[in-house]
């Protein structure tokens, strides 16, 4: 039915359904097959490596699947001195990797205090790429961020379908609020990043397809998606997790659809899969992060269970 897969852009939502849920494993290794030969045409034979530093476990948001939601007690809050996240940086750079992503709860006061930080580090590294995620932030945050020396920003839509959108966060928290930061981080002139979760509770194909075409209008250079991995003692503790495969067949949909994009393989996927990071560049990925946070630190950004025992 679906003749070629070079490109999946001007597929029908259908086609790009029965790519999603297709018991046929011919036609799910040719797509796999086909996104693997698009991401080495245009990406080259090459992985690339992020170091991931997570300054803070603290987060004003409630979302309720997230391992550091406000409301969980059980969570040991911290937050990485300046002095830490240069060191974090230093091992990074000493290992050959090359691009620092300071990630954390969303927390706008403590946000603000990075921008030394990250001039230090862009004074420091001038040919580094600092890639923060840092939530939604007041646009003139951005613009400092930007003036400061960072370079790119993810920010996962986490789901494009407004309703279910509002089932997984409190409310105040909005899709359109979202995807306005996701626009304007684009218009600062950030290499942007977005994505969303696979098999997150209530999520259906329709949903994931509707992710795919807001992909496709806001057109992000990096796309980081891993599958809904349930952590206790948060509201959605007892919901199932979202299916690995689902999930590499969106890698390569994504990879096709948009060649040229950075596509991370996530640690959710490898928690949820043995192999899952391989698996992911297998499909079309050609991004890794690994954790460079110190060991004290890491075992409390849980956002999901399995996570802090896989860090490789
Ligand atoms: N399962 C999988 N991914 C999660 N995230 C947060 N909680 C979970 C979970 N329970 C992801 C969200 C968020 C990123 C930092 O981690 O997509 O954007």
């Amino acid at each position: 039915m679906i003749e070629t897969l070079r490109n999946t852009r001007d597929l029908p939502d259908h086609a790009l359904a029965e790519l999603l849920e297709t018991p046929d494993l011919s036609l799910a290794r040719r797509l796999e097959a086909s996104a693997r030969e698009v991401c080495l045409q245009v990406k080259g034979p090459r992985v690339l490596v992020r170091a991931l530093i997570e300054h803070s476990n603290m987060c004003r948001n409630n979302c309720l699947y997230c391992g550091i939601r406000r409301g969980r007690a059980s969570v040991k809050r911290y937050s990485l001195s300046p002095e830490e996240i240069l060191g974090c940086c230093a091992r990074a750079w000493r290992d050959g990797v090359h691009t620092f992503v300071i990630q954390g709860g969303e927390n706008p006061v403590q946000a603000r205090a990075l921008l030394p930080v990250v001039k230090e580090i862009r004074g420091r590294y001038p040919h580094a790429a600092i890639t923060l995620s840092l939530g939604e932030l007041p646009f003139e945050l951005y613009s400092a961020f930007k003036e400061a020396g960072a370079t790119r920003y993810l920010l996962r839509h986490e789901t494009a379908n407004p309703e279910h959108y509002a089932s997984l966060h409190p409310a105040g928290m909005t899709l359109e609020s979202r995807i306005g930061c996701i626009k304007e981080l684009k218009r600062l002139g950030y290499e942007t990043g977005m994505g969303m979760m696979v098999g997150s509770p209530g999520q259906t194909t329709r949903n994931l397809i509707e992710d795919l075409r807001l992909m496709q209008e806001i057109r992000p250079h990096m796309i980081g998606i891993g599958p809904f991995i349930p952590q206790d003692g948060t509201p959605f503790e007892n919901c199932p997790p979202g299916s690995a495969q689902t999930t590499l067949r969106l890698i390569s949909i994504l990879r096709l659809m948009f060649p040229s994009a950075n596509i991370p393989a996530t640690t959710a996927l490898a928690v949820l899969l043995p192999g899952g990071k391989e698996a992911g560049i297998r499909a079309g990925a050609n991004v890794i992060m690994n954790v460079y946070t110190p060991e004290t630190e890491r075992l409390k950004y849980d956002l999901y269970k399995g996570k802090t025992s896989r860090n490789v």
